[in-house]
C-alpha cells in the first residue's frame, strides 16, 4: 500500500495519486454512485471551557490577531508519517485534534478555525489523495466541525489570503508548529526592548500561564488519565512474575496496550527500569529484564482521548517483598514525597515543595552515612551536595503536556506560588549509581522514585493518582493481590 512517486518524490501525474495507473474507465466509474451522509455531531460539553480560554487570551492582547497552528504530520520515513499528535496549545484553545488546522483569533475574540474539511465528491481527492477518506477515513465537514466545537470554521485553502491581510505589528504567531504559517507571517519585533521576550514569545508565555489553573473539565480529564494509568499499572503487576525474568519491553508493551485502549496513547515514553536501570532518570530503551530480588521502577502515564496525561512512578520489589535495605531507601523516598505533598496549598511557594522533600532526603542520606556535611550545610544553596543522589527537581506542572506550562515565566511558575486549580507532580527519588564509589556496595544499583499527580485545592490538595498505593507495606499487599487476580486484557 505504498504511495507511488516519481524519482523527484512528486506524484507522476501532478495530483497526489496513490496509484498512478488510472484508466478513464476506472476514474469515471469511481466518480459515481456514492451516497452522502452527515455525521451525527452535536456541540461537545466542553465548548464553553474552550471559549472561555480563547476569551482570556484575546483579552491579554487587545486589538491584536493571534495565530495558533496545531502542526502538521511528521514524516517517519518516505511516505509514512508518525501518528499525529496535535499541538498542545492549539488543542487547549479549540479541542480540535485534526492535523494542519490553524486557529485565528481576531481582536475582540472572534475566532476562526481554518481546517482541511471533508473533500467534496466533485473532485477525485476522496480516493486519489493521501488525505482522501478512502485512505485515511472521513474528516468532518466545515459545518460538522463548527457544530462540534462551537467555533466558526473556514477551509484551509483560504488561510494564505487571511494571513496575508494581517498587519505585522498587530499579529502574533505561535511559532515552530507549522512552517507554512511561520513563513506567511514574518516575525515583527519593531519596538522590542532589550532583554524583553519577542512579541511571539509573549504569546507562548501567555498561553502557558493560562494553563497553570485547570478548570473543572480539565481536572476531570486528568482524573480520567490517572484512573486509566492505575489500570495500566495493575495490568503490568498482574503480568510480572515473582520468580523469573521478563523483559522491560514486555511490561512497557502491556502498559501501552492499556494506554491505546483506554486513552489516546502514553503521555511520554514509558520508563521501565529493572535493577540498576532504575538509576537512569529517563531510561526509555527498556531493553533490560527483571530479576527476582531486585527492584523495578516504572514511570508511566496514560494520555486520555483529550490529550491530558498522568505521570506516575511506582517501584515494586520483583519477588514481592522489599529487602530491609531496599525498604529503608524506599521509605525515605516515601517520607520525602509525603512531606512535599503535605505542604501543598494555595500561596505556598512552588519551590518549597521541593525543598521540603529534599530536606527529608538529606536527612535520610545522613542516616545512611553518606552525606559528607551536616544536613543544614548540605541544604545551603552554596552546597547542595545531597543532589549527587537526588538528581532532579521534585515537581512540574501537569496537564495536556507531561511537562505542562513550560513557557511560563520563572516568576509565575518555578519562583512563584501555588494556586488553587494547579496540578503538579511530586516525585522525589534516590539514585545510587552502580559506579558510585562513595556509597557502600549493597546500595549500588538501587534507584527509587515515587511520583503522584496532585491537585491544589482551596485548603490543601488531592492526590489524583491515589488509586495506586505508595507505602512500602501497601505496595507489597497490592502486588500480591494483583498477582492473585491474574493477567487480564483491557476491555
Ligand atoms: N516522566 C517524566 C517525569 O516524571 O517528569
Ligand atoms: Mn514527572
Ligand atoms: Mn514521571
Amino acid at each position: 500500500m505504498a504511495e507511488e512517486r516519481t524519482q523527484q518524490g512528486k506524484p507522476a501525474d501532478g495530483t497526489e495519486s496513490h496509484d498512478p495507473d488510472f484508466p478513464e474507465a476506472f476514474l469515471s466509474f469511481m466518480r459515481q454512485g456514492w451516497r452522502d451522509t452527515e455525521l451525527p455531531v452535536g456541540p461537545r460539553p466542553e465548548v464553553p471551557n474552550h471559549a472561555k480560554r480563547r476569551a482570556a487570551l484575546a483579552e491579554a492582547f487587545p486589538g491584536e490577531t493571534l495565530v495558533i497552528p496545531t502542526g502538521t504530520e511528521k514524516v517517519r520515513a518516505n511516505d509514512t508519517d508518525h501518528r499525529f499528535r496535535p499541538g498542545s496549545d492549539f488543542a487547549y484553545l479549540t479541542g480540535d485534534l485534526e492535523p494542519d488546522s490553524v486557529l485565528v483569533l481576531r481582536p475582540g475574540g472572534e475566532a476562526t478555525l481554518f481546517m482541511r474539511p471533508r473533500s467534496s465528491r466533485a473532485t477525485d481527492e476522496f480516493f486519489r489523495s493521501r488525505h482522501g477518506e478512502l485512505w485515511v477515513g472521513r474528516r468532518p465537514t466545515l459545518k460538522e466541525k463548527s457544530t462540534e466545537l462551537g467555533l466558526p470554521t473556514a477551509d484551509l485553502t483560504e488561510l494564505d489570503a487571511a494571513l496575508a491581510d494581517l498587519a505585522p505589528g498587530r499579529t502574533r504567531v505561535l511559532r515552530g508548529f507549522d512552517a507554512r504559517v511561520d513563513a506567511a507571517v514574518r516575525p515583527y519585533d519593531g519596538a522590542r526592548d532589550e532583554g524583553q521576550p519577542g512579541r511571539d514569545r509573549e504569546l507562548a508565555i501567555a498561553i502557558s500561564e493560562l494553563k497553570l489553573v485547570k478548570d473543572e473539565w480539565e481536572i476531570a480529564q486528568l482524573q480520567e488519565a490517572c484512573d486509566a494509568t492505575v489500570r495500566g499499572f495493575e495490568d503490568v503487576a498482574r503480568a510480572l512474575p515473582a520468580d523469573r525474568a521478563v523483559s522491560e519491553r514486555l511490561l512497557e508493551g502491556i502498559f501501552a496496550l492499556r494506554a491505546r485502549h483506554d486513552g489516546n496513547d502514553v503521555g511520554y515514553g514509558s520508563i521501565v527500569g529493572a535493577g540498576e536501570h532504575a538509576t537512569i532518570l529517563h531510561w526509555v530503551h527498556n531493553h533490560g529484564a527483571t530479576r527476582p530480588g531486585e527492584l523495578l521502577l516504572m514511570d508511566m502515564g496514560v494520555e486520555n482521548r483529550n490529550l491530558y496525561t498522568a505521570d506516575v512512578t511506582r517501584v515494586l520489589p520483583v519477588d514481592g517483598r522489599f529487602t530491609p535495605l531496599q525498604r529503608q531507601v524506599y521509605d525515605a523516598v516515601y517520607a520525602a514525597q509525603q512531606a512535599g505533598i503535605d505542604v501543598i496549598k494555595p500561596g505556598v511557594a512552588f519551590r518549597d515543595v521541593h525543598l521540603t522533600a529534599m530536606r527529608v532526603l538529606a536527612e535520610a542520606l545522613k542516616d545512611l552515612g553518606l552525606l559528607p556535611v551536616s544536613v543544614d550545610e548540605a541544604m545551603d544553596p552554596a552546597s547542595t551536595v545531597y543532589r549527587r543522589w537526588t538528581l532532579h527537581g521534585t515537581s512540574h506542572m501537569l496537564g495536556i503536556d507531561v511537562h505542562d506550562c513550560a513557557n511560563a515565566r520563572k516568576e509565575t511558575y518555578r519562583d512563584g506560588p501555588l494556586g488553587e486549580g494547579y496540578v503538579l507532580t511530586v516525585e522525589p527519588g534516590l539514585y545510587f549509581q552502580p559506579e558510585d564509589e562513595l556509597v557502600p556496595e549493597e546500595l549500588r544499583g538501587i534507584g527509587v522514585r515515587i511520583e503522584d499527580d496532585i491537585l491544589v485545592t482551596a485548603d490543601g490538595s488531592v492526590n489524583l493518582s491515589a488509586g495506586l498505593p505508595r507505602r512500602s507495606d501497601e505496595v507489597e499487599t497490592w502486588l500480591a493481590e494483583q498477582r492473585e487476580a491474574g493477567p487480564r486484557l483491557p476491555g
